[in-house]
């Protein structure tokens, strides 16, 4: 075995997506349930699990490494937050407090607040107020187990908060062990100084988006009324991938309005959202390759209906499951609670709500060495202080982290 680094030993079991590439339909599900086991890390890979007693042998004599206690715990791979928008200043806690009194995320945002009052809050700020930022949001999610996470701008609207937010990314990434995906989300909404959402399209591609693609993995944009329609969508989608930019979508999130066809057209990576997505355009979807991105923790937290998750995983959608982590429709970065509504909502059982989290994750951020316990993979390894994997899932809000390793250095 290759020089091993550190070995996380004896461990009840060692639990990961089976295979390769995204898992779906019937196989959404399928894990590989090393039990008991220990996982071998040389540097940033993983190079061996199994039995605890044939990994041991399987290390020659003399070399030295680093341990972790497995015993009475298991191991899971570091969670993938594909969907999240920590680059933001200010809050929207009275927003939230207007909501309790019966005020809708609709109509606040069409009186001005909601996107708009958070560009008001971070356009106010400096790059290193927004780098401080990021790399709090960054912390707290790592504490809930995600060690590779999306951030998408969006919150800035005009050209030198877009690129101060991108940069913003970068270097919060520089000191967070998280593996950071920026998107630029430069179709958020419209801002206020635009009237004409085609009119700020023509403007964001021309002044912004030439400057924002070196800062960015993947294009994003919110196809909802209020916000962009699809001929805009389409515009600024199109821009974005000349640019060699991968495709999002935020959309079917209060209606549905053509995103899924021109997604699939698209050769989009996902659409994301969906809480009211049709039968058709479900089924429409899961029988494409763009990926169904599902927020739970959105729709709880805005008391939306439930995207039809059902559905999709059972027609054969790729289904992956994020936090949506942002200040003003889901301010939660916890993926494991983001796996319980998963399975307590949505009905999807803890197996595919963790390749949801996990491998089909990674593959909606274009990683294809990620989300597994398999040699081979970037060492990012959970080991959760619990007999059972399911207690990921089952132990609402509290999950407990005995270790945390990421890219084969243990992080907390
Ligand atoms: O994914 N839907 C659009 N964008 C974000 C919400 C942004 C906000 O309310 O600040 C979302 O829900
Ligand atoms: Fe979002």
């Amino acid at each position: 075995m290759a020089d091993v680094t550190l070995l996380i030993h004896d461990l009840n079991a060692a639990v990961t997506p089976k295979g390769n590439g995204p898992l779906r339909g019937r196989n959404l599900g399928d894990l590989e349930i090393h039990s008991p086991a220990s996982v071998a890390i040389s540097g940033e890979r993983i190079v061996a699990v199994g039995p605890p007693k044939e990994i041991l042998d399987g290390i020659p004599a003399g070399v030295e490494f680093e341990s972790i206690d497995g015993r009475g715990r298991v191991a899971l791979p570091g969670l993938v937050d594909c969907h999240a928008h920590p680059v933001f200043l200010g809050d929207r806690a009275v927003e939230f407090e207007l909501r309790t009194s019966g005020a809708a995320y609709e109509e606040i945002q069409a009186a001005g607040g909601g996107i708009r009052s958070t560009v008001a809050a971070t356009r106010a700020g400096t790059e290193a107020d927004l780098t401080a930022a990021v790399e709090k949001h960054l912390g707290w999610m790592l504490s809930h187990g995600t060690t590779t996470a999306e951030a998408k701008s969006g919150y800035g609207l005009d050209l030198d908060t877009e690129l101060k937010s991108l940069n913003a990314i970068h270097a919060a990434a520089e000191m967070s062990p998280i593996d950071v995906h920026p998107t630029f989300l430069g179709a958020h909404t419209v801002p206020p100084e635009y009237e004409d959402a085609a009119k700020y399209i023509e403007f964001v591609i021309r002044e912004v988006l030439p400057q924002a693609t070196p800062l960015a993995q993947a294009g994003d944009v919110f196809l909802e009324r209020g916000s962009f329609e699809a001929p805009e969508a389409r515009r600024y989608l199109e821009a974005c991938r000349e640019n060699g930019l991968a495709l999002r979508l935020h959309a079917d999130q209060f209606s549905e309005r053509g995103a899924i066809p021109l997604a699939i057209e698209l050769a989009a990576r996902s659409v994301d959202h969906l809480e009211n997505t049709s039968e058709a355009g479900a089924r429409m979807l899961a029988k494409s390759d763009v990926a169904a991105v599902l927020l739970p923790a959105c729709a709880l937290f805005l008391d939306l209906p439930l995207s039809p998750a059902r559905l999709l995983a059972d027609e054969g959608a790729i289904v992956a499951l994020a936090t949506d982590f942002n200040p003003g429709s889901s301010f939660c970065e916890s993926l494991p609670l983001v796996m319980n509504l998963a399975c307590t909502r949505l009905k999807l059982s803890p197996a595919e709500a963790l390749t949801a989290c996990t491998a089909n994750a990674a593959h909606v951020l274009g990683l294809g060495d990620v989300g597994r316990l398999t040699p081979g993979y970037k060492a990012d390894v959970l080991v959760l202080d619990a007999p059972d994997w399911r207690y990921l899932a089952y132990h609402l809000g509290s999950d407990r982290f005995a270790a945390k390793v990421k890219s084969g250095r243990v992080v907390s």
